[in-house]
């Protein structure tokens, strides 16, 4: 499952130039931007004195732009390709307490209780792992991917991260398996809110850079999108909706 994992990354980050969709997109927000939150949520537990992880840290961009919160960043990945560019993004911007390295998130590379705080940005969450290194009262926090996420996308497609998986709450789930480590969850909000695809074109480019179906094929899939196109077309475009999850937990 990680080999093929890190050959998807390495194929988007040669591709694309790193983890973002160049497909242009608006979103429609009715219960908040779950990106903004946790945003939010990292810098009222950050701190100067603090070292943190960024597991599944990627291309590096959010890594960098939240670096000079905290005194270092350790930013680990599967990735080489993707932590080629990272290291490229902090060369340009020559931010130097950051170290981005290539490691197994299940397999992390340091000493117990090391972090003051860890994150995980879409990336992965091994909560056995994260309990070992971070420090008594550390923080770690997560924003991931809900069980209603393009649902309707995927119900077209008859595949896709989570098929089927619907109505498995990821945030009970995960609260269940955080308590289990000896975590406090403090804060965890689900977010449903809608991107509107101009075209099937952006629709298409959107999909060939994320994991949703990690063998997307816009040749074979031409006829599950022309579909999905048709079905979910709103008067600005094509809706695709999406579900992420916000959760912030201190070690006890
Ligand atoms: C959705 S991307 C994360 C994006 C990034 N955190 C950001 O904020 O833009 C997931 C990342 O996790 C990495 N990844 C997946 N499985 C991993 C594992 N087992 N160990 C370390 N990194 C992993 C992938 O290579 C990929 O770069």
């Amino acid at each position: 499952m990680h080999i093929s994992d890190q050959k998807f990354y390495d194929k988007v980050a040669k591709k694309v130039g790193g983890y973002k969709s160049e497909a242009i997109h608006k979103s429609h927000f009715p219960n908040g931007n779950p990106e903004e939150i946790f945003l939010e949520q990292l810098v009222k537990y950050s701190d100067k004195d603090k070292t943190a992880l960024d597991i599944g840290c990627a291309d590096g961009r959010f890594t960098l732009k939240v670096a000079e919160k905290f005194h270092k960043t350790f930013g680990i990945d599967i990735s080489s390709e993707m932590l080629a560019r990272a290291k490229q993004f902090q060369e340009e911007q020559k931010i130097s307490n950051v170290t981005f390295q290539k490691a197994e998130a299940e397999k992390l590379p340091f000493q117990d209780k090391y972090f003051d705080l860890i994150y995980s940005r879409r990336g992965p969450s091994p909560y056995t792992e994260i309990s070992r290194v971070i420090k008594p009262i550390g923080y770690y926090l997560e924003i991931c991917i809900g069980e209603k996420d393009g649902k309707g996308l995927k119900e077209i497609f008859g595949r896709g991260q989570g098929f089927g998986e619907w109505d498995i709450s990821v945030a009970k789930t995960k609260i269940y398996n955080l308590v289990a480590k000896g975590f406090k969850v403090v804060f965890v909000h689900d977010y449903f809110y809608s991107e509107i695809y101009p075209d099937i074109e952006n629709l298409n480019l959107f999909l060939q850079s994320v994991p949703i179906f990690k063998d997307f094929d816009q040749e074979k899939d031409k006829e599950n999108l022309r579909s999905y196109s048709e079905k979910f077309s709103v008067s600005n475009g094509i809706e695709l909706k999406r579900h992420r999850i916000v959760i912030v937990a201190e070690k006890l």
